[in-house]
């Protein structure tokens, strides 16, 4: 199975982040991951699109909007303008989320779909058919540095649908995530690792290795 490590820019030095992000590339990061919270979905604040826009020139690497909004139906256009790729959606987050993942595929964009540690895989099956990931949160959503919740039985459980369905869906995985709870994850069938401490505390081409071989 290939393994996807995309960076989480949430714990990193924001005054330093077209350096970070051009070295993430250089060590062999798939993706940047931006936390996008706004203090009522999650008790923190992070940044908007004018933020994410900036960087768009700095690199190719896809990027990642991971949405930690209410009502993030409302921003899906201005995301994709400021260059991103792959737009995650809060499952918890808005009772419009079919209408936004067929907005988000009609503008040829990938779209995922989180769930937070507590909500139900029932809440997300129904969509399963129409996106291209699941985002199981392995810490409450909004810090970084947070001890990791063991989710594998809900991973295993995406995965008997995946393929009792025959599904095309990557299942990726956020918070928490070092080698250790890597090798967690994927016994359980996760193939997309997204971190942010792990990776920005360590040499990243080292750190990033690691979690690919874990
Ligand atoms: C939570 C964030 C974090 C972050 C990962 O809202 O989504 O999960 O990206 O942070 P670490 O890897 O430090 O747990």
């Amino acid at each position: 199975m290939e393994i996807k490590v995309g960076a989480s820019i949430l714990s990193a030095d924001l005054s330093e982040l077209s350096s970070v992000i051009k070295n993430l590339g250089k060590a062999g990061i798939d993706f940047i991951s931006f936390d996008v919270m706004d203090g009522h979905f999650v008790p923190n604040i992070t940044f908007g699109t004018d933020f994410i826009k900036s960087f768009r020139k700095k690199t190719n690497l896809p990027f990642e909007a991971h949405l930690m909004i209410e009502k993030p139906e409302k921003f899906i256009q201005e995301f994709i303008d400021a260059g991103c790729d792959i737009i995650t959606l809060h499952v918890e987050s808005s009772d419009k989320i079919e209408s936004a993942i067929n907005y988000v595929k009609s503008k040829g964009k990938k779209v995922g779909l989180a769930l937070k540690p507590k909500t139900s895989i029932k809440s997300l099956v129904k969509y399963m058919q129409s996106i291209d990931m699941v985002l199981v949160m392995t810490v409450e959503p909004g810090f970084a540095g947070q001890k990791f919740i063991d989710m594998s039985d809900k991973i295993k459980c995406l995965n008997k649908i995946i393929t009792e369905k025959s599904l095309r869906l990557d299942i990726a995985v956020d918070g928490g995530i070092n080698k250790d709870t890597a090798k967690v994850v994927k016994m359980a069938g996760a193939n997309v690792l997204v971190s942010a401490s792990y990776i920005l505390d360590n040499d990243y081409k080292n750190a990033i290795d690691n979690l690919k071989m874990a």
